[in-house]
């Protein structure tokens, strides 16, 4: 169930509806006074956000991406620079904060998944900014990682309890260069921040990851055993990966799970219990209908995050911030 407040005087602080929508009552004209007022009520607003995960501000005077830029600064997060991560999404920075959600081509859908969590260097906040929704599609799947591991330990309560004591192991095949035709596409360059391929050795080293190169320049990485269930605040445990974008979106992973996924002491995961995850969380999932102005400030390790595929000829350009 979703909750709609006008400002901030019906919020109500608990976590049975998601997600949070806060509508510009009218009184908010300039960017001065979003930036005003957000620094005014932080701590309301990130009290309502720790409980339901995602708030939606609707109708508030942010129109581009410097003016999001300033919005989002407002909150006062430490700033999680992208350049700095280790996403292989393709992706462009239009400010020092602001970049591109994902440069994939629109009919390709991208699955629910904690951002960067198939990684050990990932945000605590990521924000969205609708500057233009699509004509038809494109809503951004918003999907409480909490009730997905309260559903999946009801089905599977032996593998879910496995999944959280041993984690998870992810292997990517990082292309040799940047492909914007792809939701993964940035090459190992990009990816890893390095020239040589001995400094991406040593960088992957460094990260306890294993490797392979292959003919045509492209790197297979596997990750150290990353955690997949976590204990955030008043004990709520959450499906914190990307278990389901990896099986779902990543190539050849669906027909043999083994190409991306395995438990973090390199047994495998069975695929009924893959299945059941992305099915547990498609029944759980709200598609977030954007409105041009519209920002979503959302917490990494409370929600999931995805896209729908989009239609149409109006360029639908929806911008992130990260923050920690
Ligand atoms: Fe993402």
């Amino acid at each position: 169930m979703t909750y709609q407040s006008n400002m901030l005087e019906d919020l109500e602080f608990n976590n049975d509806h998601f997600p949070s929508i806060i509508l510009n009552n009218g009184s908010i004209k300039t960017l001065e006074q979003a930036q005003a007022w957000i620094n005014q009520n932080q701590a309301t607003i990130k009290k309502e956000l720790a409980c339901t995960g995602a708030v939606l501000f609707r109708g508030f005077p942010v129109s581009d991406a410097v003016s999001y830029d300033a919005f989002f600064s407002a909150f006062g997060y430490d700033n999680f620079t992208y350049k700095e991560s280790l996403s292989n999404a393709v992706r462009i920075n239009y400010t020092d904060l602001v970049f591109s959600a994902n440069e994939a081509p629109k009919n390709v859908e991208i699955y629910l998944h904690s951002e960067m969590a198939q990684t050990p260097v990932f945000p605590n906040i990521i924000s969205l900014f609708c500057e233009k929704t699509a004509i038809t599609g494109g809503a951004t799947i918003l999907c409480r990682s909490d009730v997905v591991y309260q559903k999946v330990a009801a089905a599977e309560p032996q593998l879910t309890e496995k999944l959280s004591s041993v984690g998870v192991k992810y292997t990517n095949r990082i292309p040799a260069a940047d492909n914007a035709d792809s939701a993964q596409g940035r090459g190992w360059q990009s990816t890893l921040s390095v020239e040589t391929r001995d400094q991406a050795e040593q960088k992957l080293r460094n990260l306890g990851y294993t490797w392979q190169w292959h003919s045509d320049g492209s790197l297979s990485a596997q990750t150290r055993a990353l955690s997949a269930i976590k204990s955030i605040e008043n004990g709520r445990q959450v499906f914190f990966n990307q278990i389901i974008a990896a099986y779902e979106g990543w190539e050849g992973v669906k027909d043999d799970p083994s190409v991306g996924l395995c438990f973090g002491d390199d047994s495998p995961i069975p695929s009924h219990f893959l299945d059941s995850i992305c099915d547990i969380a498609s029944e759980t999932a709200y598609d977030l209908v954007w409105q041009d102005g519209d920002v979503a400030v959302v917490d990494n390790h409370l929600s999931m995050h995805g896209r729908r595929p989009y239609s149409g000829d109006r360029v639908r350009r929806v911008l992130v911030t990260l923050g920690l």
